[in-house]
C-alpha cells in the first residue's frame, strides 16, 4: 500500500514511520537560492516578517528554529550524534540566529529521522544547490558517518545550459548529495548512453552496424602466457594475446576480427559494436537529463518540479522492484509517479494541500482512477473535528491551508489557488468552466473559517462582478444563516449556454455539506481546458519564483 501524508514531515517521520523500513529516501527541500548570497549568509532574521509568509522560499528565524536549536543542543530524546550537536553549536556561533541557520536546523532534524527510518541497506539523496550544499554536507556527514554510514557522491546535475549573471559564472547546476546507511547499500550499476562526440569514434561496417576496435593483446612482460602465434601473427615481445586461442577462434568465426591487407588479424582488431555496449557507467556529473521544458507534457506548472528522468535514474540505481521509497518533501509527486511506474512502493509527505491535490490528480491521470484506491491518505480532514482543527492551526507555515484544502476538495482538485495579494484580494481560488467547444468562464471561491453573515454574500457578489466571474462560491465552516441563503438567491442566476441549466450567481456550501454529504462541484470541467488554464495561471503566479534559467534557454 502506498501512503500520502499531508502535514509537516518532522511530525510524520517521528510519529508514523518506523525504524529501518525505507529502502531509498530522496528529498528536495525548498530553499530560496535566488536571493543574494550575502543576504542569505548575513540576514540575521531582520527582514520584514510579512515576507516570511512565503515560507517555502524564505527562511526566517522564528520560534520553530529556536526550538530546533534547543532540541539539538540539549540532545532531546538522545536523538543526535555528538558530531551533530557540536556542528550545530559551531553553526550557531558563526551564523547567529539567521535565516540560514533556521534552514539548516530544520533539515538536521529531518535528516536525523530519515537516517533512522532507512533500512541498513538504504540510500539517501538530498537535492540542493551550491548556495547551501557545503553546509548540508557537513550535517549529513555528522548524521550518517558516526553511525556507520558513508558519503558516496556529490552529484552535479547540469540542469540548464546558460544562465544570465552579471560578474560571475553562470550557475547551471544543482547538487545531489548521496549517502548510504551502511556499506551494504543497494547498487544497481546504470549506464549512460554515448554522446554524439563519443559516437563519432565508431565506424560503420558492411552490415551497417557501428563499431570500434579493441586491442586483442595485453601486456605480459614476465610471463609466457599469450605468447603464441595466431593465424600468422605473433604479438610483440612485451605483450601476449589477451584471450585464449579458443576465444580468438570464436571471434574469427563470427567475423569480428578486422584483417590487415594480407589477410592476417590486426592486433587491435576486435570489433565492438555500439548496439552491444551497455553505455558508459554513470559518473557523478549528469549532463544528459534536461530540465522540464516550458512546453513539456510532463510540466504541471509546479515551480520546483523535477524531471521524471532524474528520479528514474536514482530509483533504478538504488532500489529494486517492491522496495519502499520515501520522499519527505514530495511537491507535485515526481518521486511518487516514478516509483509507481517502476513498481516500487512509496510514501510521500507534503505540508501543502496544493501538493497533495496535484499528486492525486497526477496519479489518476497517469494510472487511472483505480490507483486512488491503493493510496492511503493521512492528515486530510475527514470529519468536522479535523476540519475545524485545520482551520484553527496557528502555525505560520500553514497559512491559508484550510482555505486551500476547502477550495481544492470542493472543486475536485481542479481549482487554481490564489496565493496573490493585491487587486483580487479575497479570492481564494478560481475554477474555469467550459461553456462551449472553445470557450470558458471563471468561477471564483471565497472561504470563511470564522463567523459568517449576510454581508459576506454581498461582498462575494461584488468581487465576482469585479473579477468578471459568472459565479461565486462561498465555502463556510459555520452553517450559513437563512439571511445569507436569501441574499444568495437574490444575486440572480447564471444560465449555462450549452447545458441549459441555471445556477445561482452566488452559491453557499458548508464544510458539513462537503464532509457529511460528499458535496462537490457540479459544473462542466473538461480536463484539457483546466490543465491549460491551471498552467497559465500558475505560470503567471510563479513567474518571479521560476529560475531565471527558464528565460535563458
Ligand atoms: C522543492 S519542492 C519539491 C519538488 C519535488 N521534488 C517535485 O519534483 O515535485 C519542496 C516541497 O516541500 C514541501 N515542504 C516544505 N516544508 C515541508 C515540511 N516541513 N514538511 C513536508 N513538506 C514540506 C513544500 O510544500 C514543497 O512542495
Amino acid at each position: 500500500m502506498n501512503e500520502l501524508y499531508y502535514g509537516d514531515n518532522l511530525e510524520i517521520l517521528r510519529n508514523k514511520l518506523k525504524d529501518n523500513t525505507i529502502d531509498l529516501c530522496y528529498i528536495d527541500p525548498p530553499f530560496n537560492s535566488k536571493r543574494n548570497y550575502f543576504q542569505i549568509y548575513n540576514n540575521i532574521g531582520k527582514e520584514d516578517q510579512a515576507q516570511a509568509q512565503a515560507f517555502i522560499d524564505t527562511w526566517t528565524w522564528n520560534v520553530l528554529a529556536d526550538h530546533a536549536v534547543q532540541e539539538i543542543l540539549t540532545n532531546e530524546g538522545g536523538r543526535y550524534t555528538r558530531q551533530t550537536i557540536e556542528l550545530i553549536k559551531g553553526f550557531h556561533a558563526v551564523l547567529g540566529c539567521s535565516g540560514l541557520l533556521a534552514y539548516l536546523v530544520s533539515i538536521t532534524q529531518r535528516v536525523n529521522e530519515i537516517q533512522r527510518v532507512l533500512k541498513p541497506t538504504g540510500s539517501f539523496y538530498l537535492h540542493c544547490d551550491p548556495t547551501a550544499s557545503h553546509y548540508l554536507k557537513l550535517i549529513l556527514d555528522s548524521v550518517f558517518c558516526p553511525r556507520g554510514g558513508d558519503f558516496l557522491n556529490e552529484i552535479t546535475w547540469k540542469r540548464t545550459n546558460s544562465h544570465n549573471t552579471a560578474k560571475r559564472y553562470g550557475n547551471v547546476a544543482d547538487i545531489i548529495l548521496f549517502y548510504a546507511k551502511s556499506e551494504n547499500y543497494c547498487w544497481n550499476q546504470q549506464h549512460s548512453t554515448y554522446s554524439q562526440e563519443q559516437r563519432k569514434r565508431y565506424k560503420l561496417d558492411e552490415s551497417g552496424r557501428l563499431y570500434t576496435c579493441q586491442d586483442l593483446t595485453a601486456s605480459r612482460p614476465d610471463s609466457n602466457s599469450g605468447k603464441f602465434e595466431w593465424r600468422g601473427t605473433m604479438p610483440p615481445a612485451s605483450r601476449g594475446w589477451g584471450y585464449t586461442l579458443e576465444q580468438l577462434e570464436t571471434w574469427w568465426d563470427e567475423e569480428r576480427i578486422v584483417l590487415k591487407k594480407d589477410g592476417r588479424p590486426r592486433m587491435d582488431g576486435l570489433k565492438v559494436y555500439l548496439d552491444e555496449m551497455p553505455g558508459k557507467p554513470l559518473q557523478s556529473i549528469w549532463t544528459d537529463i534536461k530540465r522540464i521544458a516550458n512546453t513539456s507534457d510532463e510540466r504541471l506548472g509546479y515551480p520546483t518540479q523535477k524531471p521524471e528522468a532524474l528520479l528514474e535514474r536514482i530509483v533504478q540505481v538504488s532500489t529494486n522492484e517492491g522496495d519502499v521509497i520515501l520522499d519527505a518533501y514530495c511537491g507535485c509527486g515526481t518521486t511518487v509517479a516514478v516509483a509507481q511506474r517502476l513498481n516500487r512502493n512509496w510514501i510521500g509527505i507534503d505540508i501543502t494541500y496544493q501538493s497533495i491535490a496535484v499528486i492525486l490528480k497526477r496519479l489518476e491521470e497517469h494510472f487511472g482512477t483505480t490507483i486512488l484506491d491503493t493510496v492511503t491518505l493521512d492528515g486530510i480532514p475527514k470529519d468536522m473535528a479535523s476540519a475545524v482543527a485545520l482551520a484553527n492551526k496557528k502555525d505560520d507555515r500553514l497559512r491559508k491551508e484550510f482555505e486551500k484544502w476547502a477550495v481544492l476538495t470542493y472543486s475536485k482538485n481542479q481549482a487554481v489557488i490564489n496565493d496573490k495579494k493585491g487587486a483580487d484580494k479575497g479570492v481564494d481560488g478560481v475554477v474555469y468552466i467550459a461553456t462551449g467547444k472553445h470557450s470558458t468562464e471563471r468561477v471564483i471561491f471565497q472561504v470563511k473559517s470564522g463567523k459568517v453573515k449576510r454581508s459576506d454574500v454581498a461582498v462575494l457578489n461584488s468581487d465576482r462582478l469585479r473579477e468578471k466571474a459568472v459565479m461565486g462560491i462561498l465555502i463556510t465552516l459555520k452553517e450559513p444563516t437563512s439571511a445569507m441563503i436569501q441574499e444568495a438567491v437574490e444575486t440572480g442566476v447564471y444560465r449555462h449556454p450549452s447545458f441549459q441549466r441555471e445556477y445561482s450567481c452566488v452559491q453557499i456550501v458548508s464544510i458539513r455539506d462537503m464532509i457529511n454529504d460528499g458535496k462537490r462541484i457540479d459544473l462542466p470541467l473538461p480536463h484539457h481546458v483546466l490543465k491549460t488554464a491551471v498552467q497559465a495561471d500558475m505560470d503567471k503566479q510563479n513567474q518571479l519564483l521560476l529560475d531565471n534559467a527558464d528565460a535563458d534557454e
